[in-house]
């Protein structure tokens, strides 16, 4: 069976899906997106994930396609028709369709939905967080508003693949004060010598990652206590514990950091606990 994706209002053949050559999202990346990670076929973080969709859009001007609940039902089916269990969904919501002119279209257009769903091989991942992965730096260069989830991607896409070529899973932005933001799909973590967790604050020209927020829950309700505050590449690698999250990575262990090792260079107790505890959470209150 081949993939189904939604597109526009129909569940259609992956194959044959299509988008308008004029949508503003392919020729101005005038659209946003969200990815929820999927437990049992369950989405995983649902109310933090709609809240910063209607946030994104809201911030662009671009109106809610449909309700919450309607769009609970299509990113639900579209995982029923794909029967995937374990993995990601996608959901891509872009101005709409007009003539090509950089300003909004004066008359009214309706905003165009895609979703897809891919399967994740949670034994692959499981194996991938312990043995760690490495990251690369790379300076920032992204536009003043990561905070709103767009596709506009591109020093995403770039950073990552420096970091794949030289055998990296993740690149971090280090901003003009030498100071990690995030990484190119994730947001970045440490454990800092006297054993707090940090991660840089959403005043920062960061994405409020929705993994992070749930994190910072679960890693104070077992007792640890966090702080949003930055740092440097240096003092990740002289850190106990480095790590990353997202809806794709979970919790994953960073064990170095431009080629040099975090603390010992070994994924780290706290890391792999948060990792157990965010996924319980998550599968728990999964919709
Ligand atoms: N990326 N920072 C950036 C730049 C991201 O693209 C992401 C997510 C995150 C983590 O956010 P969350 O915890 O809400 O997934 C942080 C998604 C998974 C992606 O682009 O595929």
């Amino acid at each position: 069976m081949g993939r189904i994706a939604y597109v526009n209002g129909r569940y259609v053949h992956q194959a044959e899906a299509v988008v308008h050559i004029e949508d503003r999202g392919y020729q101005f990346a005038d659209a946003v997106y969200e990815v929820w990670a999927l437990f049992g076929g369950k989405l995983a973080d649902p109310e933090g994930h709609f809240a910063r969709l209607e946030r994104s859009l809201s911030e662009l001007r671009i109106p809610m396609p449909m309700t919450r609940a309607a769009l609970t039902t299509v990113l639900r089916e579209t995982v029923r028709r794909n029967r995937v269990r374990e993995g990601l969904v996608y959901l891509q919501v872009s101005r709409g369709v007009a003539p090509r002119d950089h300003a909004f279209p004066a008359a009214h257009v309706a905003p165009a939905v895609v979703v897809t769903v891919s399967r994740v091989d949670r034994d692959a991942t499981d194996a991938r967080a312990a043995k760690g992965v490495s990251v690369v730096t790379t300076p920032e260069n992204r536009w003043g508003r990561c905070d709103i989830k767009t596709v506009g991607l591109l020093p995403n896409a770039l950073a990552k693949q420096k970091a794949r070529e030289v055998g990296a899973v993740e690149a971090w932005f280090v901003d003009d004060l030498g100071l990690v933001t995030e990484g190119a799909s994730s947001n970045a973590w440490i454990v800092d010598g006297d054993g707090i967790l940090r991660t840089r604050d959403t005043n920062a020209n960061i994405l409020r990652g929705v993994t992070r927020l749930s994190l910072i829950d679960v890693a104070r309700e077992a007792g640890l206590k966090v702080e949003e505050r930055p740092f440097t590449p240096d003092e990740a690698r002289a850190a106990k514990e480095a790590f990353i999250t997202g809806a794709g990575s979970l919790v994953l262990p960073v064990v170095a950091v431009d080629g040099k090792p975090v603390g010992d260079g070994a994924p780290g107790p706290v890391a792999l606990k948060l990792r157990r505890l965010y996924i319980e959470r998550a599968k728990a209150s999964a919709i």
